[in-house]
């Protein structure tokens, strides 16, 4: 049996809160990404899932608590660090530049050290449809190819740990479908992943593990199976 490297989680929060201004929004967070792991973040609009990923990734200070990641403290790291710790993460919206073609997007994303012809051919192995609109206009895009495009960009930097907030947004369920198992491809090359999602169910089908955050406090953590009670109060509650 080998013994890995680096046996500690990739990202792991402790008791984290935030604020933005005065207003406290986490109370108290707790959460971990194993290696080679997909967890799925899941709760109504306005949790704290957003706002979660900001901390976790350097854009937002945490007032209270401890962000590891790969072991080490990262409190106070700025998200460039965190990036060249192997984070890489796909905003709200996904982030693709509209204006510039699938082609364009992806070579922005190369950055020094990383050939360009390199990061295309492997996005378009990855997402064969990217290769078929290399020269289209992102914007004018489906928007489950602008998500592929997104990961594309996302994976070209080669991280450890892709995080992805709102995957499904705005997405018609069969290419949520296939995009998920693009999701679970993508973990079993060795990737972990976070994702955030409103509206659960396809991400349960993938994820190795699930929180549910409501009203900036998780409320309940575990394998999917194991969290479909909690699953269907919060958002019962959330719609009251
Ligand atoms: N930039 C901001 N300024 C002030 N309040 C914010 C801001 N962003 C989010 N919030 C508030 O923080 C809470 C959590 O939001 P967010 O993390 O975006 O939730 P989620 O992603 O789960 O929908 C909400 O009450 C929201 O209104
Ligand atoms: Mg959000």
């Amino acid at each position: 049996m080998t013994v890995p490297a680096n046996p500690a989680p990739l990202m792991e929060l402790r008791g984290v809160k935030a604020s933005y201004g005065r207003i406290e929004v986490l109370h108290g967070v707790d959460l971990v990404v194993p290696r080679g792991e997909v967890v799925a973040l899941l709760g109504p609009n306005g949790a704290g899932k957003s706002t979660t990923l900001l901390v976790a990734t350097g854009q937002l200070p945490a007032s209270a608590g401890c962000v590891h990641i790969a072991g080490r403290h990262a409190n106070g790291v700025r998200a460039d660090a965190l990036a060249r710790m192997g984070l890489c993460t796909i905003p709200e919206g996904r982030g693709v530049f509209r204006n510039l073609t699938v082609r364009e997007n992806l070579r922005m994303a190369s950055y020094s050290g990383v050939d360009e012809d390199l990061v295309l051919e492997r996005a378009v192995a990855r997402f064969p449809r990217l290769g078929e609109r290399i020269s289209q206009v992102a914007g004018t895009l489906s928007g489950g190819e602008q998500q592929m495009l997104a990961m594309a960009r996302g994976l070209a930097t080669d991280p450890a740990l892709l995080i992805i907030d709102e995957l499904s947004m705005g997405l018609a369920p069969l290419i949520v479908a296939e995009l998920y198992e693009i999701v679970a491809a993508i973990a079993r090359d060795g990737v972990s992943i976070l994702v955030v999602e409103q509206f659960a169910r396809t991400v349960l089908g993938v994820a190795d593990r699930a929180v549910i955050m409501q009203h900036g406090r998780v409320i309940a953590a575990g394998i999917p199976a194991d969290i479909e009670a909690e699953l269907s109060a919060a958002y019962l509650g959330a719609s009251s």
